[in-house]
């Protein structure tokens, strides 16, 4: 077998596309949709995810600001400027780049964003709110990938997923997403959210996990984010025949970056794959500026969101 590719490249310029219809009609009404995002210290991975995001915000019409506080910033002093940009009726969405220096209480930050700016979708507001479905800003890597499962019209339903990853910003948003059923809510038939939403069984992996082959063998969906290469490789014989695996993974190895799945081997087993670079790292940008549409329309009165997909 060999599987199919997953273009998370050409994904996310049709998510690019609904999104600067949305901005560019949001405009229209008078509001120029702006994101900040926040830096502290000068990690220089950091750094270069910044510049991409903000690249891709002049792609698609959101105006993008980055403000830089020192690595020796006090946790006042970054609360402070978390609370400026609140205040700031001209911006819309606040992206607190992560990891933050070890002085800074990264949870007391995260909490002290505005949820409804919160286009990361991490603050314990916005978390909780997926355990309910009453979620509307949804972490953007997970939602890259449903995003990518839909797109190739993949239905999680009645499926065993196994996550190797327990973090907010992926694994714990998917598991709740995937396994939180709202009787409430009704669904209307063909859209893209009646397939993906619900009813999946879910495994979720650690590093302390033993033995992680015998579960990741037993995944008809495998999402794999653990970019430790080369201590962790996803080979071949840790995947299911036809098996969908999408690698979150990202390790710089020398000048190159690497997913965690021997990318070659796994090809020939797996039905469907997402490469390395050009899989979920194009969807997580991609997701972050439809947050950005999302958190702007619903700051902005008299309107409502106009996006056809929503996905999560
Ligand atoms: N660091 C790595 N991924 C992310 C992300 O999605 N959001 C933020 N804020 N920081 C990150």
């Amino acid at each position: 077998m060999t599987a199919i590719i997953m273009d998370g490249k050409q994904v996310a310029v049709l998510v690019k596309d609904e999104v600067r219809r949305e901005a560019d009609r949001l405009q229209e009404l008078g509001v120029g949709t702006c994101l900040a995002t926040v830096l502290v210290g000068d990690d220089p991975a950091s750094r270069s995810y910044l510049k991409m995001k903000h690249k891709a915000c002049g792609e698609v019409g959101i105006i993008s600001k980055n403000y830089e506080l020192p690595a020796s910033a006090s946790q006042n002093e970054v609360l402070d400027l978390i609370d400026t940009l609140n205040r700031d009726n001209n911006v819309h969405g606040i992206l607190v780049q992560l990891p933050l220096p070890g002085n800074i209480d990264s949870f007391q930050i995260i909490e002290g964003l505005l949820p409804a700016k919160d286009v990361d979708g991490l603050n314990p507001i916005n978390l909780g709110r997926i355990s309910y479905r009453k979620h509307s800003i949804f972490p953007c890597t997970p939602k890259g990938i449903m995003a990518l499962l839909n797109h190739y019209e993949i239905n999680v339903a009645g499926k065993h997923l196994v996550i190797l990853n327990r973090s907010n910003l992926v694994g714990k948003p998917l598991y709740q997403l995937l396994t939180t059923v709202d009787p409430m809510q009704v669904l209307p038939l063909n859209t893209d959210m009646l397939m993906l939403n619900q009813d999946a069984t879910v495994t979720m992996c650690h590093s302390k996990t033993p033995l992680v082959d015998k579960y990741t063998r037993e995944a008809d969906i495998l999402i794999t984010a653990v970019g430790k290469r080369p201590e962790f490789v996803v080979t071949a014989d840790m995947v299911k025949e036809g098996a969908v695996v999408i690698d979150v993974g990202v390790s710089r190895m020398g000048s190159k970056l690497y997913g965690d799945v021997d990318f070659e081997s796994v090809r020939d087993r797996a039905g469907y794959l997402t490469p390395v670079p050009g899989g979920v790292g194009p969807m997580t940008i991609a997701m972050l500026l439809h947050n950005t549409v999302i958190t702007a329309a619903e700051q902005t009165k008299n309107t409502t969101v106009h996006l056809v997909k929503r996905w999560v």
